[in-house]
Protein backbone atom coordinates (compact mmCIF):
# COMPACT_ATOMS: atom_id res chain seq x y z
CA UNK A 1 0.00 0.00 0.00
CA UNK A 2 1.69 3.24 -0.85
CA UNK A 3 2.34 5.66 1.93
CA UNK A 4 -0.21 8.28 2.30
CA UNK A 5 3.31 10.94 2.48
CA UNK A 6 5.11 9.16 -0.52
CA UNK A 7 5.09 11.25 -3.96
CA UNK A 8 2.80 10.65 -6.73
CA UNK A 9 4.16 11.30 -10.20
CA UNK A 10 0.94 11.74 -12.60
CA UNK A 11 2.72 12.10 -16.31
CA UNK A 12 5.24 15.39 -15.59
CA UNK A 13 3.79 16.35 -12.60
CA UNK A 14 5.20 15.32 -8.96
CA UNK A 15 2.74 15.64 -5.83
CA UNK A 16 4.55 15.83 -2.79
CA UNK A 17 1.87 13.32 -0.65
CA UNK A 18 -1.45 12.25 -1.57
CA UNK A 19 -3.40 14.44 0.65
CA UNK A 20 -5.43 16.26 -1.80
CA UNK A 21 -8.24 19.21 -0.21
CA UNK A 22 -11.24 18.51 -2.30
CA UNK A 23 -13.17 21.21 -4.20
CA UNK A 24 -15.33 23.41 -2.00
CA UNK A 25 -17.83 25.87 -2.92
CA UNK A 26 -17.18 29.43 -0.91
CA UNK A 27 -19.81 31.56 -2.29
CA UNK A 28 -17.70 34.07 -1.71
CA UNK A 29 -17.26 36.01 -5.00
CA UNK A 30 -19.07 39.47 -5.80
CA UNK A 31 -21.40 38.40 -8.58
CA UNK A 32 -18.50 38.36 -10.97
CA UNK A 33 -16.94 35.11 -10.44
CA UNK A 34 -13.73 36.14 -9.71
CA UNK A 35 -11.30 35.19 -6.91
CA UNK A 36 -10.83 37.39 -3.65
CA UNK A 37 -8.62 37.39 -0.80
CA UNK A 38 -11.37 34.86 0.68
CA UNK A 39 -9.49 32.59 -1.96
CA UNK A 40 -6.22 33.42 -1.29
CA UNK A 41 -6.59 32.23 2.18
CA UNK A 42 -8.59 29.54 2.16
CA UNK A 43 -6.73 27.89 -0.65
CA UNK A 44 -3.28 29.14 0.35
CA UNK A 45 -3.65 27.92 4.05
CA UNK A 46 -4.44 24.55 3.22
CA UNK A 47 -0.93 24.53 1.03
CA UNK A 48 0.95 25.74 3.98
CA UNK A 49 -1.04 22.93 5.75
CA UNK A 50 1.31 20.87 3.26
CA UNK A 51 -1.26 19.24 1.33
CA UNK A 52 -0.37 17.54 -1.87
CA UNK A 53 -2.92 18.75 -4.34
CA UNK A 54 -4.99 22.24 -3.44
CA UNK A 55 -8.25 22.29 -5.97
CA UNK A 56 -10.18 25.13 -6.27
CA UNK A 57 -14.15 25.32 -6.12
CA UNK A 58 -16.17 24.24 -9.03
CA UNK A 59 -15.05 26.81 -11.41
CA UNK A 60 -17.64 27.71 -13.73
CA UNK A 61 -16.27 27.96 -17.57
CA UNK A 62 -19.68 30.63 -18.26
CA UNK A 63 -21.41 33.02 -16.22
CA UNK A 64 -24.71 31.01 -16.59
CA UNK A 65 -22.69 27.14 -15.52
CA UNK A 66 -22.59 28.92 -11.60
CA UNK A 67 -24.44 26.92 -9.14
CA UNK A 68 -24.65 30.27 -7.15
CA UNK A 69 -23.96 33.74 -8.78
CA UNK A 70 -21.23 33.57 -5.80
CA UNK A 71 -19.66 30.95 -7.42
CA UNK A 72 -16.00 30.95 -9.08
CA UNK A 73 -15.32 31.18 -12.58
CA UNK A 74 -12.97 31.30 -15.41
CA UNK A 75 -14.42 32.51 -18.65
CA UNK A 76 -12.42 34.99 -19.42
CA UNK A 77 -8.65 36.39 -19.39
CA UNK A 78 -9.33 38.64 -15.78
CA UNK A 79 -10.21 35.82 -14.40
CA UNK A 80 -7.84 33.40 -14.91
CA UNK A 81 -5.33 36.60 -13.92
CA UNK A 82 -7.46 36.47 -10.44
CA UNK A 83 -6.36 33.07 -9.60
CA UNK A 84 -2.46 33.60 -10.92
CA UNK A 85 -1.25 34.78 -7.33
CA UNK A 86 -3.01 32.19 -5.52
CA UNK A 87 -1.47 29.28 -8.12
CA UNK A 88 1.80 30.79 -7.46
CA UNK A 89 1.97 30.77 -3.50
CA UNK A 90 0.26 27.09 -3.93
CA UNK A 91 3.37 26.31 -5.70
CA UNK A 92 5.79 28.54 -3.52
CA UNK A 93 4.26 26.00 -0.58
CA UNK A 94 6.07 23.07 -2.79
CA UNK A 95 1.78 22.03 -3.34
CA UNK A 96 0.35 21.38 -6.83
CA UNK A 97 -2.91 23.58 -7.59
CA UNK A 98 -5.31 22.32 -9.43
CA UNK A 99 -8.74 23.23 -10.81
CA UNK A 100 -12.20 22.00 -11.27
CA UNK A 101 -13.39 23.15 -13.77
CA UNK A 102 -17.46 23.02 -13.80
CA UNK A 103 -20.75 23.81 -15.46
CA UNK A 104 -23.86 23.22 -13.61
CA UNK A 105 -25.89 21.86 -16.25
CA UNK A 106 -29.97 22.26 -15.67
CA UNK A 107 -29.12 23.07 -11.54
CA UNK A 108 -26.76 26.18 -12.69
CA UNK A 109 -28.03 29.79 -11.58
CA UNK A 110 -29.65 29.12 -8.39
CA UNK A 111 -29.87 31.95 -5.82
CA UNK A 112 -27.01 33.19 -3.75
CA UNK A 113 -26.47 31.62 -0.15
CA UNK A 114 -28.54 33.45 2.49
CA UNK A 115 -25.46 34.17 5.28
CA UNK A 116 -22.61 32.92 3.42
C1 LIG B 1 -18.34 23.27 1.88
C2 LIG B 1 -18.26 22.22 0.80
C3 LIG B 1 -18.24 22.63 -0.53
C4 LIG B 1 -18.12 21.68 -1.56
N1 LIG B 1 -18.02 22.09 -2.86
C5 LIG B 1 -17.76 21.18 -3.84
C6 LIG B 1 -17.44 21.60 -5.15
O1 LIG B 1 -17.30 22.79 -5.44
N2 LIG B 1 -17.24 20.63 -6.08
C7 LIG B 1 -17.33 19.29 -5.77
O2 LIG B 1 -17.16 18.45 -6.67
N3 LIG B 1 -17.58 18.89 -4.52
C8 LIG B 1 -17.78 19.80 -3.56
N4 LIG B 1 -17.97 19.37 -2.27
C9 LIG B 1 -17.83 17.95 -1.98
C10 LIG B 1 -16.38 17.69 -1.56
O3 LIG B 1 -15.51 18.03 -2.62
C11 LIG B 1 -16.14 16.22 -1.21
O4 LIG B 1 -16.38 15.41 -2.32
C12 LIG B 1 -17.03 15.80 -0.11
O5 LIG B 1 -16.83 16.68 0.98
C13 LIG B 1 -16.72 14.33 0.33
O6 LIG B 1 -15.38 14.23 0.67
P1 LIG B 1 -14.84 12.92 1.36
O7 LIG B 1 -15.21 11.79 0.47
O8 LIG B 1 -13.35 13.14 1.44
O9 LIG B 1 -15.49 12.87 2.69
C14 LIG B 1 -18.08 20.30 -1.24
C15 LIG B 1 -18.10 19.91 0.10
C16 LIG B 1 -18.17 20.85 1.09
C17 LIG B 1 -18.15 20.37 2.54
Amino acid sequence: MADLLSTLSLRETEIPNRIAVSPMCQYSCEPDGLATDWHQVHLGSRAVGGAGIVMTEATAVEPRGRITPSDLGIWSDEHAAALEPITEFIRDQGSVPGIQLAHAGHKASKSAAVGG
